[in-house]
């Protein structure tokens, strides 16, 4: 072809990038590869290997080994041994040693781009650009808070050991989200590669040994699932970090549940990229490209779901077939390719199963003209427009180049499309006025907004789900928390007493009907309280009761014993009153001033009814304190701010700590008020509306509570109150739907119960795992720690400049 010709056909020639220094990285290793365990590689103990390939070709790279039970107890021996050393390491040798990472990520970036488009299939223009790029800023950024921790965050300390499991997607990149925030807090790591990506992980190791990182801080277990398992069920890791399938995270859920793991989920989306009709259609259309057919739409927070306004479909759906004609799909070595291969067989077919059903249930399905290499896992961009918004390709997450297409009028319609999916990871929007923009930012349930810019990541703005797309932050002071605990908490005695010992009657065996009760009503029954649902009192479903004594014996009167009935009224109720949230943060505060105002006026006479409980001296102090933990958080509700970041782009982050939701509050038995302040005060100062399951010893208190919230001005529903046994109510209320988060404060077997049962929706659960709370010292029973488990943190990006 003549360069004249070549000026007209504007063709590409291929731009192959050259593989020779990563093939001969694999060969120094002779292509097989065993553990990296307390500093050294190790040979798997059963002998086990497997391979990993080329995706773009079908080729063998390298033999990696198997992880079993004595391997992963191996490792996390290695790290539980290294442990002590490196969480007392001065802060500035720690920050040395991620310093010192990410130089060498940084030295070796292009071999590891290389190593990486071999493992995975994507284009190099990605692996060298994006991946490694923001692996080395990771690093950057931790070494920074491992020199400042101990200044930024001295009550904390780190959990100890910790289990890190990753997927395919980004390899690399994931690892350094995991590694990067767990030792710059002071932990040690196991981690597990996903089985189709281990090579830039092991190649990983290798600079850890060149960083003369200590032994066992950073070790290394490759396998599959069952490795991953064996991580999660090992009986000495203090923490679970996962990032993967929505599914695998739910069993993870479960299996952790008796334990005190702590646990992070970074899971699934099927995110919305809402494109209005005064939005620059071009750079929508060039954002789309990024939103979805980056790493050939294996991204967890993939644009995946064009929601158009119905005005602009039409042309917008004629630029997009434009621009998709003109993406490359080919060898991801090749410097010019906009689409590679995809991760393996498996993720092909089960791309091809999914569209398929799609256009069974009624999309039409469009792919440029283009043809696929010979050889490799290869899916074509593809647009499913007519899409249902039941319909499985717009509900479930495809993790392919896949864009299912739906059409919406209004910004209301927008936003409903928008959240109508179990997940919450990310969302676009696109509109030239700011204020709609905006408006609509608000309201979408994701962790991250991106306004007229999209898969945009940094390590200085927290990534992360709402719903069941996860919990926890990876990146950004929040994810540091993630790694650590408050000292106190780590140390707090087990609580010995959650009985029910004051109550004549066993759990479980209700005594008399209320009518029955009412008609026998005798002087000794000092009170008889009603539920508190919707902001009115209100009957049990049951009709029964249960008798409340004293601990001498005395009958003081009787509570009412609500049943699942009773839980779901009180959710909907809940649910229903979402306007708290929106109410301004002074407006919340105003309200909890009252709430305090009210109480303090009523000190005594609630002060002598609870004494009957927990005794004069107690029931004074829990009047007094409470009191001041109102207080307390009227004065948080307007100060518990978010951040503006500054990622080095032209862009804000702004980080907004927002309410979770709907919470269901199992409160303390042994200082039923001052412990339900303690836990619902910080959820309402933060715009949550709660059901709480009062003190089993004492839930006489919910009358003096909804006297105050009736005549606080407390929106009704905002607080919801059932009395019960925590035994029959935990359930319905753990298992409900359209609850967002369980805050469970009992023994050991609760709390496990609790995390057992929430895992349908995947709702946050937050306990005291089983120990036991001084609420009467503020300095730890209150404050951030709370109103951090009270909010999530959502990332709005916003992009300035012409
Ligand atoms: P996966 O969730 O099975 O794998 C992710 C990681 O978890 C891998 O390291 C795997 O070995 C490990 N793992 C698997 N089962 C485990 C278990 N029971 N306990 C502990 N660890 C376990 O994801 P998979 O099968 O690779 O992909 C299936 C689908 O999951 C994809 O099509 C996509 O929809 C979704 N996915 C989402 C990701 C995200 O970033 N959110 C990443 C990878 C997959």
């Amino acid at each position: 072809m003549s360069i004249a010709e070549k000026f007209v056909a504007m063709e590409y020639g291929p731009a192959p990038e050259d593989p020779k220094e990563a093939l001969a990285w694999l060969d120094r290793h002779q292509r097989h590869f065993g553990f990296f365990i307390d500093g050294i590689w190790q040979p798997p103990a059963a002998g086990q290997y497997f391979d990993t390939f080329d995706p773009s070709t079908g080729d063998r790279l390298a033999s990696v080994a198997q992880g079993d039970a004595a391997d992963v107890d191996a490792a996390v021996r290695a790290a539980r041994a290294a442990s002590a050393k490196w969480r007392a390491l001065a802060t500035h040798a720690r920050a040395r040693y991620l310093y010192a990472l990410a130089r060498l990520v940084q030295k070796h970036s292009r071999l590891l781009a290389v190593l990486e488009t071999l493992d995975n299939g994507k284009p190099i223009r990605e692996s060298r650009d994006i991946d490694i790029p923001l692996v080395a800023r990771h690093f950057y950024y931790h070494a920074g808070w491992a020199q400042l921790i101990e200044r930024e965050f001295p009550e904390h300390e780190p959990c100890g050991v910790v289990g890190q499991i990753i997927p395919w997607n980004f390899p690399l990149l994931m690892l350094a989200w995991k590694i990067a925030p767990a030792l710059a807090t002071g932990n040690t790591v196991v981690l597990k590669p996903a089985e189709f990506t281990p090579l830039t992980a092991l190649m990983f190791a290798e600079l850890c040994q060149e960083a003369g990182l200590p032994a066992g801080v950073v070790n290394l277990v490759t396998g599959d699932g069952s490795t991953g398992e064996l991580l999660v069920k090992h009986p000495d890791v203090d923490k679970i970090a996962f990032t993967g399938s929505t599914e695998v995270g739910r069993a993870i859920r479960e299996s952790t549940a008796a334990s005190h793991k702590r646990l992070s989920l970074e899971l699934g989306g099927k995110s919305p990229f809402i494109i209005f009709e005064d939005a620059d259609l071009d750079s929508a259309v060039e954002g789309l490209v990024d939103g979805i057919w980056f790493n050939q739409g294996q991204v967890c927070c993939a644009g995946s779901r064009l929601l158009m306004q119905e005005s602009i479909a039409e042309p917008l759906i004629a630029k997009i077939r434009d621009r998709m004609s003109t993406l490359r799909i080919g060898p991801p070595l090749d410097k010019a390719i906009d689409i590679g291969a995809i991760v393996a067989r498996v993720q092909l077919e089960r791309i091809q199963r999914m569209v398929a059903q799609g256009v069974a249930e009624g999309a039409s399905c469009w792919q440029p003209q283009t043809s696929l290499p010979s050889k490799g896992f290869y899916f074509p961009p593809t647009l499913l427009s007519n899409v249902h918004p039941t319909s499985i390709v717009a509900q479930q997450e495809i993790f392919g180049p896949v864009l299912a297409a739906m059409t919406f009028r209004t910004p209301r319609e927008a936003v409903d499309l928008a959240n109508n999916t179990v997940y919450g990871l990310a969302s676009c929007v696109w509109s030239e006025n700011i204020n709609v923009a905006l408006h609509v930012a608000a309201q979408l349930k994701a962790g991250v907004v991106w306004v007229n810019c999209t898969n945009l990541f940094d390590a200085a703005c927290g990534f992360g789900g709402y719903r069941e797309s996860g919990y926890g932050r990876e990146g950004g002071r929040e994810g540091l928390l993630e790694y650590m605990e408050p000292k106190w908490f780590r140390h707090a005695p087990k609580l010995t007493s959650n009985s029910v010992e004051n109550f004549s009657v066993p759990t479980g065996s209700p005594t008399r009907t209320l009518s029955e009760q009412d008609a026998q009503a005798s002087p000794t029954i000092d009170r008889t309280v009603k539920l508190y649902i919707g902001g009115k009192q209100a009957r049990p479903d049951s009709g029964y009761s249960m008798e409340v004594r004293s601990p001498d014996g005395r009958l003081l009167g009787e509570a009412p014993l609500g049943n699942r009935k009773d839980i779901r009224n009180a959710v909907e109720a809940a649910h229903k009153a979402n306007g708290w949230a929106k109410a301004t943060a002074h407006t919340r505060a105003q309200i909890l001033y009252y709430c305090a105002e009210n109480l303090a006026q009523r000190r005594h006479e609630v002060a002598r009814r609870l004494g009957q409980a927990v005794g004069e001296k107690q029931a004074e102090l829990e009047v007094e304190i409470g009191i001041q933990r109102i207080f307390s958080y009227a004065a948080w509700a307007d100060k518990f701010d978010g951040a503006v970041h500054n990622p080095p782009f032209r862009n804000i982050a702004i980080a907004m700590n927002e309410a979770i939701g709907t919470v269901g509050v199992i409160c303390p038995a042994d200082a039923p008020l001052l412990g339900f302040f303690s836990l619902v005060m910080p959820l309402l100062a933060m715009g949550n509306t709660v059901i709480t399951i009062p003190s089993e010893r004492y839930p006489l208190i919910a009358g003096d509570l909804y006297q105050l919230f009736d005549t606080s001005d407390l929106p009704g529903g905002t607080v919801n109150i059932v009395t019960g046994y925590v035994s029959q109510l935990l359930k319905p209320l753990a298992e409900h739907d359209d609850v967002d988060a369980i805050w469970c404060y009992g023994d050991e077997a609760t709390v496990a119960t609790a995390k057992a049962m929430s895992t349908g929706n995947l709702k946050q659960v937050w306990t005291n795992e089983g120990r036991a709370i001084d609420w009467f010292d503020a300095k730890l029973a209150e404050g951030r720690w709370f109103l951090e488990h009270a909010t999530q943190v959502k990332n709005i990006w916003v992009p300035y400049g012409e």
